[in-house]
């Protein structure tokens, strides 16, 4: 039987546990349990959350324990892996992450979990792949976290540049979770105007906006040179889809999505906009994207499919 609102942590990093921890403040979730390899540092930041349970929004059991925790799980999260080091690009880590994506999610099938994975690890629209092929689970149910950050950077730039609340800018990023991403720019409104009309009558300039775009494809680069890893936005991203499943909300979020061909491609996932609800992705939304965007999303699905069939195949 499964609990409602019992959510697993694989891998208490500082991606996991800023997402562990923004549940404290944010409440939805009823049970919470952290698992990492380093058993140690589980514990420790188990201690530590429980220590600020007396502020808490609502009442959560927090522990640590064993794979076994997930056989009754809503969602597990898998956030382990090594992370990014300066220099190197998301896709690098393909090998050395497939093989620890693939050994958790082997732990996690054995307990007989029937939840929904949510994978953040890097590169994640290849991880996500990985558990999904590993777990036999339906492709609905395993989502990888995608492009839903890189949205979120593009929304708070779009928003200081616009001078409008980010809740009216929509606008997504989509493909691979790295350097091939790319805005349709098209299918960008600002309340239910049109971008580029709203860019028209102001008269400002795309090129403003295609350096935003540029600054959000390199904003993982700037920040892991100057602190060596992200966290606080990709944990604050997690903690919006895992509320979205577990309240069934059906909000659109650019996750990474296994492609029946919506896009033109099959047998991957890759960053596009989805119907998030209580069964994953519910539906993915196909924008009939431009001759020059479908280029951007082939390329940026190609460059993925190529390290997947080379790599992790
Ligand atoms: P981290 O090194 O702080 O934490 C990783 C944790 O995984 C460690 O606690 C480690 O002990 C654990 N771990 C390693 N192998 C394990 C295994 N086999 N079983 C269980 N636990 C294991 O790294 P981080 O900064 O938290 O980053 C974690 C991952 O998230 C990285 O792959 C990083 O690139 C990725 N990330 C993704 C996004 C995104 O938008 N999807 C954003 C930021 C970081
Ligand atoms: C990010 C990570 C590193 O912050 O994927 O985009």
């Amino acid at each position: 039987m499964k609990k409602d609102r019992k959510v697993v942590l694989v891998g208490t990093g500082f991606v996991g546990m800023s997402m562990a921890y923004s549940f404290l403040t944010s409440g939805g979730v009823d049970e919470l349990v952290l698992i990492d390899v380093d058993k140690e540092k589980a514990l420790g930041e188990t201690m530590d959350l429980q220590h600020g349970l007396p502020f808490a929004r609502n009442k959560i059991v927090i522990k640590t324990g064993g794979y076994e925790e997930c056989s009754d799980a809503e969602i597990v999260v898998i956030t382990a892996g090594t992370a990014q080091r300066p220099g190197q690009s998301r896709l690098d880590m393909t090998a050395v992450n497939a093989n620890i994506m693939k050994g958790i999610t082997e732990n996690i099938m054995a307990s007989g979990f029937d939840g929904i994975l949510v994978v953040a690890s890097n590169p994640v629209d290849l991880m996500t792949y990985v558990a999904w092929h590993v777990s036999g689970l339906p492709k609905n149910r395993v989502i990888g976290s995608g492009t839903i950050l890189d949205t979120a950077r593009l929304r708070y730039l779009m928003s200081e540049y616009l001078g409008i609340s980010t809740n009216n800018i929509h606008a997504y990023i989509m493909g691979e979770h790295g350097d091939s991403s790319f805005v349709p720019w098209t299918h960008a409104y600002v309340g239910s105007k049109c971008l580029l009309e709203l860019l028209d009558e102001k008269s400002k300039d795309l090129n403003d906006l295609n350096e935003i775009y540029h600054q959000v494809q390199q904003a993982a680069y700037e920040i892991i040179n100057r602190k060596k890893s992200t966290y606080y936005g990709i944990g604050l991203a997690l903690n919006r889809l895992v509320q979205t499943i577990l309240n069934d909300e059906h909000a659109i979020l650019t996750v990474s999505a296994y492609q029946e061909g919506e896009y033109g491609w099959h047998d991957m996932f890759i960053g596009v906009p989805a119907i998030i609800g209580h069964n994953g992705v519910e539906e993915i939304i196909k924008l009939p994207l431009n001759e020059v965007d479908q280029g951007k999303f082939d390329h940026s699905a190609s460059t993925l499919k190529e390290v997947q069939e080379s790599t992790i195949k």
